[in-house]
């Protein structure tokens, strides 16, 4: 282990965004940037390709506006979030559309039942980047032969966040082991904290 101090520890809770507190905060105070109010188009079109409904996990789910459209449409899905001020957000945009939310850890989290989907949106890059490889070890985890990670990725050089960008290299080293990527492309309707810097991108695990 060891012995450099971990500053990030010594910080107030809700300046910590390993912490649930620090989203808590925003979304208590109504400061959610990152929140796109809709649907993303890549992921839209991406549900309406597919054959059948998939099992889906959408982890960091904060207002679970994808959760919405997919329980809706008779997906079988779980929105999960460690912050329970992010789930009464999104309790009071899902209404009655049947959505398993639930308030845990993604770290600590396992299915009842198989997934087959893995949605992803401005959850990785809200995790300090101490926790990518925890991270790139739970997806394939929780995934069998076939299923996918599928979703919006943040490329980006600057050190301070959320959002923490990553490098393209960067995600392929925590994938590339475990994952083919099978889409790539740029976005078209990104919000102004994301423009020019995410790409819609489908990796099928191995
Ligand atoms: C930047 S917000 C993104 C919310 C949503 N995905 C969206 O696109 O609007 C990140 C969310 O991840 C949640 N989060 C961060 N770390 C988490 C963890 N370890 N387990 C579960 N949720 C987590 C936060 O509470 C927050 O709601």
């Amino acid at each position: 282990m060891s012995n450099i101090p971990d500053s990030s520890s010594d910080k107030p809770a809700d300046q910590r965004p390993d912490h649930p507190d620090f989203w808590c905060k925003r979304f208590g105070q109504g400061v959610t940037p990152w929140d796109a109010g809709r649907v993303p188009e890549d992921f839209a079109a991406f549900i309406t390709a597919q054959a059948t409904p998939l099992t889906t996990l959408i982890p960091g789910c904060g207002s679970a506006w994808e959760a919405g459209l997919l329980g809706c449409q008779g997906w079988p899905v779980t929105a999960l979030d460690f912050s329970p001020v992010a789930i009464d957000t999104a309790r009071s945009i899902l209404g009655d559309c049947p959505v398993d939310l639930v308030c845990a850890d993604f770290f600590q989290w396992q299915p009842v039942r198989p997934l087959d989907l893995i949605y992803e949106r401005a959850f990785l890059c809200a995790l300090p980047r101490k926790l990518w490889d925890d991270w790139g070890r739970h997806v394939a985890e929780l995934l069998p032969p076939g299923g996918l990670l599928a979703g919006y990725f943040f490329f980006c050089d600057q050190l301070k966040g959320p959002p923490f960008g990553i490098q393209p290299e960067q995600l392929d080293t925590l994938l590339q082991a475990n994952f083919e990527r099978v889409e790539d492309q740029a976005v078209n309707d990104s919000i102004p904290v994301f423009a020019g810097r995410e790409r819609w991108q489908v990796w099928r695990r191995r």
